[in-house]
């Protein structure tokens, strides 16, 4: 399966044709120091893209390295409970490194490399970005330092481990909430010190222009192999995909060739922590407002007067307090659904793939598949749908433990 990124029609959505934004949403609102070094990037991608021998290469290692295409595998023991749509797993899990992640690392090093920057910056929530970094920083013999907050480097040791082994430099931030949210902001201020020879590996479908386009690409890959095994394995295009919005890049990889597609449900999970009323989630799109967060206009999670509240989810890769642009532009456009699931539901259906299917997901993957459940019986029997696997759950095991644990007592 090409790597090869797509055409145009949908790499920003707007009606006025302002680059870098999908709608209203995204743009680039970055100190002047970095607007030099999104515009070589910008101008890398769009030479390279299409390029042979980039091409070829993406290819390549995307075979050879992380094992694409990933399997498309029937969840038969989860449709005989669910009783509705056939359900199909997309299987991220097994890609190298054990999620998506991979997919946009490798493409970003590829670029690195043509700009001649020989040193990489990434900020990790769950540590699965941080280890897909530091993993193509070794396959090509780079300079890595990784941000991730204190509380993650506690929730995600294993990962800290990986990352280490792999070469890199591990800095734990201690600032705000200890999560995600400060890790982007402590990568940003070391990106713009050292802009010259760094190049600022961004984990999602967010950041400052172009960085959500060229993330969604290099994560199309998955839904274009989803379209292909469907229409292979089913005679078609299955009638809805469901995956987790933590940022958003997994979703959008999944969506990505099927947005606009009459009869193809795209459906976003995000992250409803301890309820929605609480206060304590990731639920950007279902209770956040227009701001600005890290160089894009998307949907914030903010108090009245507009401070960046803190996110919460079970899962590390979810407590976000935005969603990528493109997200935001089609929630608005109503050409893809959200929904959101709390820790306790997708802790059940962490529980329930991992006994069912031999499978023990990710926990972010699991807010997928808990609402799955919801789009299998609404689908019906004869209709089919397709979860993606963004990752397995490894790193999970001792935060799912603890949780069931407590819930047992
Ligand atoms: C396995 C897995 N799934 C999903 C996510 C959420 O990120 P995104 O929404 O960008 O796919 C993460 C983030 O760390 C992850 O590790």
């Amino acid at each position: 399966m090409q790597q090869k990124a797509e055409g145009n029609e949908h790499n920003e959505r707007n009606a006025d044709n302002r680059p870098g934004y999908f709608g209203e949403f995204g743009g680039r609102y970055v100190p002047e120091t970095l607007t030099h070094a999104l515009e070589e990037l910008e101008e890398s991608y769009e030479r390279y893209r299409n390029d042979p021998e980039f091409v070829e290469e993406l290819d390549r290692l995307a075979r050879d390295f992380v094992g694409r295409p990933t399997p498309f595998m029937f969840a038969e023991r989860l449709t005989e409970k669910w009783g509705g749509a056939d359900v199909y797993f997309k299987r991220e899990d097994l890609a190298h490194t054990g999620a998506h992640k991979i997919n946009n690392t490798l493409g970003q090093i590829l670029l690195a490399e043509r700009m001649g920057k020989s040193r990489i910056i990434a900020e990790t929530g769950a540590g699965q970005h941080g280890v897909a970094t530091a993993t193509v920083a070794a396959l090509y013999g780079k300079e890595c330092v990784v941000y991730m907050g204190e509380e993650d480097t506690r929730r995600q040791r294993l990962n800290v481990t990986r990352m280490e082994l792999m070469g890199a430099t591990v800095v734990p931030v201690k600032s705000g909430s200890a999560t995600l949210k400060d890790a982007v902001n402590e990568a940003i201020r070391d990106w713009v010190a050292n802009v010259e020879d760094t190049h600022y590996i961004i984990g999602s479908v967010v950041g400052p222009s172009p960085y959500p386009r060229i993330v969604r690409d290099l994560q199309a890959v998955i839904g274009r192999e989803i379209e292909h095994q469907s229409r292979e394995r089913l005679g078609g295009v299955p009638d809805a995909i469901v995956a987790c919005v933590g940022a958003g890049s997994n979703a959008i990889g999944a969506f990505h060739p099927f947005v606009g597609r009459e009869g193809v449900r795209l459906v976003g999970v995000e992250a409803a922590g301890r309820g929605i009323e609480s206060g304590e989630h990731g639920a950007s799109l279902a209770a956040g407002k227009l701001g600005v967060l890290h160089g894009a206009m998307c949907y914030v999670l903010q108090s009245e007067d507009g401070q960046i509240t803190e996110a919460h989810s079970i899962s590390a890769g979810l407590d976000y307090p935005a969603v990528g642009p493109e997200h935001s532009f089609l929630r608005d456009g109503e050409l893809a659904e959200y929904v959101s699931v709390t820790d306790e539901a997708a802790l059940e259906a962490f529980t329930l793939c991992s006994r069912k299917e031999g499978i023990i997901p990710a926990l972010e993957t699991a807010h997928a598949i808990s609402h799955a459940e919801k789009v299998a019986r609404e689908l019906g029997p004869g209709k089919s749908l397709v979860i993606n696997l963004s990752g397995r759950g490894d790193k999970d095991v001792e935060t799912a433990s603890e949780a069931l644990g407590a819930a047992r007592e």
